[in-house]
Protein backbone atom coordinates (compact mmCIF):
# COMPACT_ATOMS: atom_id res chain seq x y z
CA UNK A 1 0.00 0.00 0.00
CA UNK A 2 1.32 2.96 -1.14
CA UNK A 3 0.20 6.36 -2.11
CA UNK A 4 0.70 8.11 -5.26
CA UNK A 5 0.76 11.62 -6.57
CA UNK A 6 -2.59 12.54 -7.76
CA UNK A 7 -2.63 13.47 -11.09
CA UNK A 8 -3.88 17.10 -11.96
CA UNK A 9 -6.23 18.81 -14.03
CA UNK A 10 -4.19 19.10 -17.42
CA UNK A 11 -3.49 15.07 -17.92
CA UNK A 12 -5.28 13.90 -20.69
CA UNK A 13 -5.49 10.67 -18.37
CA UNK A 14 -8.55 12.96 -16.74
CA UNK A 15 -10.27 13.18 -20.54
CA UNK A 16 -10.45 9.37 -20.94
CA UNK A 17 -12.95 7.23 -20.48
CA UNK A 18 -12.10 4.77 -18.38
CA UNK A 19 -12.00 0.59 -19.18
CA UNK A 20 -14.59 -1.49 -17.51
CA UNK A 21 -13.07 -3.99 -14.79
CA UNK A 22 -13.16 -7.38 -16.20
CA UNK A 23 -11.56 -9.20 -13.09
CA UNK A 24 -11.00 -8.32 -9.35
CA UNK A 25 -7.41 -9.95 -9.30
CA UNK A 26 -4.31 -9.16 -7.25
CA UNK A 27 -3.98 -5.62 -9.77
CA UNK A 28 -7.14 -4.19 -8.45
CA UNK A 29 -6.63 -4.85 -5.17
CA UNK A 30 -3.79 -3.12 -4.88
CA UNK A 31 -4.53 -0.35 -7.51
CA UNK A 32 -7.47 -0.11 -4.46
CA UNK A 33 -5.25 -0.26 -1.63
CA UNK A 34 -2.96 2.54 -3.10
CA UNK A 35 -5.84 4.64 -3.98
CA UNK A 36 -7.20 4.37 -0.64
CA UNK A 37 -3.38 5.31 0.70
CA UNK A 38 -4.23 8.19 -1.23
CA UNK A 39 -7.24 9.05 -0.43
CA UNK A 40 -6.43 9.38 3.48
CA UNK A 41 -2.96 11.44 3.14
CA UNK A 42 -4.75 13.68 0.72
CA UNK A 43 -7.84 14.10 3.12
CA UNK A 44 -10.02 14.17 0.85
CA UNK A 45 -13.85 12.81 0.38
CA UNK A 46 -13.39 10.32 -3.08
CA UNK A 47 -11.16 9.56 -6.09
CA UNK A 48 -11.45 7.84 -8.71
CA UNK A 49 -8.55 5.43 -10.12
CA UNK A 50 -7.74 7.80 -13.36
CA UNK A 51 -6.73 10.62 -11.19
CA UNK A 52 -3.78 8.22 -9.74
CA UNK A 53 -3.32 7.76 -13.59
CA UNK A 54 -4.99 4.35 -14.20
CA UNK A 55 -8.18 4.70 -16.53
CA UNK A 56 -10.40 1.50 -14.99
CA UNK A 57 -13.28 1.69 -13.61
CA UNK A 58 -13.26 2.11 -9.78
CA UNK A 59 -14.08 4.91 -7.71
CA UNK A 60 -13.57 5.60 -3.65
CA UNK A 61 -15.54 7.26 -1.01
CA UNK A 62 -14.68 8.00 2.63
CA UNK A 63 -18.17 8.26 3.51
CA UNK A 64 -16.53 9.15 7.31
CA UNK A 65 -16.54 12.42 6.03
CA UNK A 66 -19.93 12.27 4.87
CA UNK A 67 -21.95 10.35 7.91
CA UNK A 68 -19.37 9.99 10.42
CA UNK A 69 -19.42 6.45 9.41
CA UNK A 70 -16.22 4.31 9.29
CA UNK A 71 -16.25 2.82 5.94
CA UNK A 72 -13.90 2.92 2.69
CA UNK A 73 -17.26 2.61 0.04
CA UNK A 74 -14.83 0.91 -3.50
CA UNK A 75 -17.61 1.14 -6.12
CA UNK A 76 -16.10 -0.72 -9.09
CA UNK A 77 -18.05 -1.01 -12.32
CA UNK A 78 -20.54 1.71 -11.23
CA UNK A 79 -23.34 2.68 -13.14
CA UNK A 80 -25.72 5.52 -11.73
CA UNK A 81 -29.71 3.74 -12.19
CA UNK A 82 -31.85 7.04 -11.18
CA UNK A 83 -31.55 10.55 -9.93
CA UNK A 84 -34.08 13.11 -8.72
CA UNK A 85 -34.17 16.20 -7.77
CA UNK A 86 -32.00 19.10 -8.07
CA UNK A 87 -29.32 21.40 -5.93
CA UNK A 88 -26.64 23.75 -6.47
CA UNK A 89 -23.34 23.17 -4.00
CA UNK A 90 -20.13 24.18 -3.60
CA UNK A 91 -17.88 21.65 -4.70
CA UNK A 92 -14.09 20.70 -5.83
CA UNK A 93 -11.64 18.03 -6.45
CA UNK A 94 -7.72 17.15 -6.14
CA UNK A 95 -7.16 17.23 -9.34
CA UNK A 96 -8.34 20.89 -8.80
CA UNK A 97 -6.24 22.01 -5.71
CA UNK A 98 -7.73 25.57 -5.07
CA UNK A 99 -10.75 25.79 -6.64
CA UNK A 100 -14.37 25.49 -5.27
CA UNK A 101 -17.16 26.35 -7.59
CA UNK A 102 -20.89 26.23 -7.07
CA UNK A 103 -22.61 23.12 -9.31
CA UNK A 104 -25.87 21.99 -9.97
CA UNK A 105 -26.43 18.21 -9.58
CA UNK A 106 -29.24 15.58 -9.12
CA UNK A 107 -30.44 15.88 -5.46
CA UNK A 108 -30.29 11.92 -5.03
CA UNK A 109 -29.29 9.11 -7.21
CA UNK A 110 -28.68 4.94 -6.81
CA UNK A 111 -25.65 3.48 -7.45
CA UNK A 112 -24.93 0.02 -8.21
CA UNK A 113 -21.84 -1.58 -8.27
CA UNK A 114 -19.26 -4.09 -7.36
CA UNK A 115 -17.39 -4.66 -4.46
CA UNK A 116 -13.82 -5.66 -3.99
CA UNK A 117 -15.36 -8.88 -3.07
CA UNK A 118 -17.06 -8.88 -6.01
CA UNK A 119 -20.62 -8.45 -4.60
CA UNK A 120 -23.33 -6.30 -6.35
CA UNK A 121 -24.40 -3.98 -4.31
CA UNK A 122 -26.83 -1.02 -4.34
CA UNK A 123 -26.53 2.19 -2.48
CA UNK A 124 -29.61 5.11 -2.31
CA UNK A 125 -27.81 8.31 -1.49
CA UNK A 126 -28.77 12.03 -0.76
CA UNK A 127 -27.08 15.13 -0.03
CA UNK A 128 -22.73 15.11 0.00
CA UNK A 129 -23.21 11.22 -0.40
CA UNK A 130 -25.04 11.82 -3.51
CA UNK A 131 -23.34 14.67 -4.68
CA UNK A 132 -20.01 12.53 -4.64
CA UNK A 133 -21.28 9.54 -6.40
CA UNK A 134 -21.99 11.43 -9.46
CA UNK A 135 -19.22 13.79 -9.35
CA UNK A 136 -16.91 10.29 -9.38
CA UNK A 137 -18.82 8.69 -11.61
CA UNK A 138 -18.01 11.43 -14.03
CA UNK A 139 -14.14 11.03 -13.78
CA UNK A 140 -14.65 7.59 -15.02
CA UNK A 141 -16.48 8.80 -18.25
CA UNK A 142 -13.26 11.63 -18.61
CA UNK A 143 -16.00 14.17 -16.92
CA UNK A 144 -15.04 16.82 -14.70
CA UNK A 145 -16.48 18.96 -12.36
CA UNK A 146 -15.94 22.85 -14.69
CA UNK A 147 -17.55 21.10 -16.89
CA UNK A 148 -20.58 21.68 -14.98
CA UNK A 149 -20.34 25.56 -15.20
CA UNK A 150 -21.96 28.16 -16.72
CA UNK A 151 -19.47 29.69 -19.49
CA UNK A 152 -19.42 32.87 -17.22
CA UNK A 153 -18.50 30.94 -13.84
CA UNK A 154 -15.59 28.94 -16.25
CA UNK A 155 -13.94 32.45 -17.87
CA UNK A 156 -14.08 33.64 -14.20
CA UNK A 157 -11.73 30.89 -13.25
CA UNK A 158 -9.36 30.64 -16.79
CA UNK A 159 -6.79 31.99 -15.39
CA UNK A 160 -6.32 29.71 -12.10
CA UNK A 161 -7.08 26.76 -14.77
CA UNK A 162 -4.16 28.08 -16.96
CA UNK A 163 -2.01 27.86 -14.11
CA UNK A 164 -3.11 24.11 -13.03
CA UNK A 165 -2.85 22.89 -17.03
CA UNK A 166 0.75 24.33 -16.98
CA UNK A 167 1.80 22.75 -13.40
CA UNK A 168 0.50 19.27 -15.16
CA UNK A 169 2.22 19.57 -18.30
NI1 LIG B 1 -12.77 14.92 -8.49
Amino acid sequence: MATKPIVLYGDPVLREKSEPIEKIDSEIKNLVADMIATLRKAEGLGLAANQVGVAKRVFIIETSMIDGSDEMLVCINPEITETSGEVEYEEGCLSFPGIFERVTRPAEAVLRATDLDGIKFERRADGLFARALLHELDHLNGKLFIDHLSSLSRQLISKKLKKLRSEAA
